[in-house]
């Protein structure tokens, strides 16, 4: 079997219009701006309001990318949604923003494996492309993490924000493939570091259950700990993988969730300021969509420039993680 490379056709992006500051968070919360950029380089996060929700999120990013890609919904044969707190269970999200694209000719399916999702996405739509039984795939991650947040958990709830990225995908015309090498990793044995139960209520007929909670827990020393250990151990095996070396890279686009986890993948690089994608400051961390939302942004002000190689990694919940080594064409948007 021949199998079809990859191109990447395009990255979109939205989030919602609302910002919190850090100093907003201190009406409602004993905390400082101070504490939360100095350990997280945080300042501000969009979050949704009002009826806003994760598929708004996901149909704006989705037409983001398929106006780039000078598409339309119904040039697509796939999309693949990657939510952790998606608006409804079903029907998806992807059959939502399906609907909501006109993209009548594709499958719609969800994932969930929380921040590292979009990863994860890509090694599903490289295999799907690389058969050569789907074209044009629609990648979105979009996440509302601020509707399951403890809100009076200040470890926690000040870390994160909302948002959606989009990428769209296809059968390479000329040979080249955009994806250099992938690697998706999961340790379901440590779940316990990240947590979001979705506990119903048993039968009236049988004993009740205990009353469960919809929100988000987190111990961050065990995560932290964890994501050194295995971040840059996922990142050095995608470069062997694909036989290069830091310095043949231009570009890291990381998971936006600490800025001293950023920058101890930086230093392990011996990457410079330039080459690192860093947009945390102003929207904290908005899960799968973190990626994405920060590699359409750095091509959007030019922080990247193309033709070049950026090496993207994300880490998350699960726990899963995972790295990709891209291909980023001149022009891309
Ligand atoms: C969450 C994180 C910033 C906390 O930093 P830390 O240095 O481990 O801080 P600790 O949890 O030890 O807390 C230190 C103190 O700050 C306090 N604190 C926690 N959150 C606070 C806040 N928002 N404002 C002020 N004080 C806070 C704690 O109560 C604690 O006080 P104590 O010493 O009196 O008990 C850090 O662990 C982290 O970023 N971990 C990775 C999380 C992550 O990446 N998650 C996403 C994965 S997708």
């Amino acid at each position: 079997m021949n199998f079809k490379p990859v191109q990447i056709l395009s990255i979109g992006k939205a989030v919602p219009k609302t910002v919190i500051t850090n100093d907003d968070l201190t009406k409602i919360l004993d905390t400082s701006d101070e504490w939360i950029s100095t350990r997280t380089g945080i300042k501000q996060r969009h979050i949704a309001s009002g009826d806003e929700n994760s598929t708004m999120l996901g149909v704006e990013a989705s037409f983001d990318a398929l106006k780039k890609a000078n598409m339309e919904g119904i040039d697509t044969d796939a999309i693949i949604v990657a939510s952790s707190n998606p608006y409804n269970i079903y029907p998806s999200t992807a059959c939502a923003i399906q609907a909501q694209i006109g993209a009548k000719n594709a499958i719609c399916f969800d994932i969930t494996v929380a921040c590292t999702g979009m990863i994860y996405a890509l090694e599903i739509a490289r295999s799907f492309i690389s058969t050569g039984k789907y074209k044009n795939v629609l990648l979105v991650a979009t996440d509302t993490n601020s509707k399951f947040l403890d809100w009076t958990d200040r470890a926690s709830c000040v870390l994160f924000g909302d948002g959606a990225g989009s990428m769209i995908l296809t059968e390479s015309k000329d040979g080249v493939d955009d994806i250099i090498a992938l690697n998706i990793n999961a340790d379901g044995n440590v779940g316990r570091f990240i947590t979001m139960n979705l506990v119903g209520e048993n039968c009236p007929l049988v004993e009740p259950n205990k009353e469960g909670i919809r929100k988000i827990t987190m111990n961050g020393k065990e995560v932290y700990k964890f994501v050194v250990q295995t971040m840059p151990e996922s990142i050095m095996k995608c470069l062997h993988d694909a036989n290069l070396e830091p310095k043949d890279i231009d570009y890291l686009v990381p998971h936006q969730a600490n800025l001293r986890i950023i920058e101890g993948l930086q230093s392990r690089l011996e990457f410079t300021n330039e080459q690192v994608v860093v947009n945390i400051d102003k929207y904290g961390n908005t899960s799968a969509a973190s990626v994405p939302i920060a590699l359409s942004e750095a091509l959007e002000e030019g922080k990247i420039k193309t033709p070049s190689k950026a090496i993207l990694c994300a880490f998350g919940a699960g726990m899963a993680w995972g790295t990709a080594i891209v291909r980023l064409r001149e022009g891309l948007k």
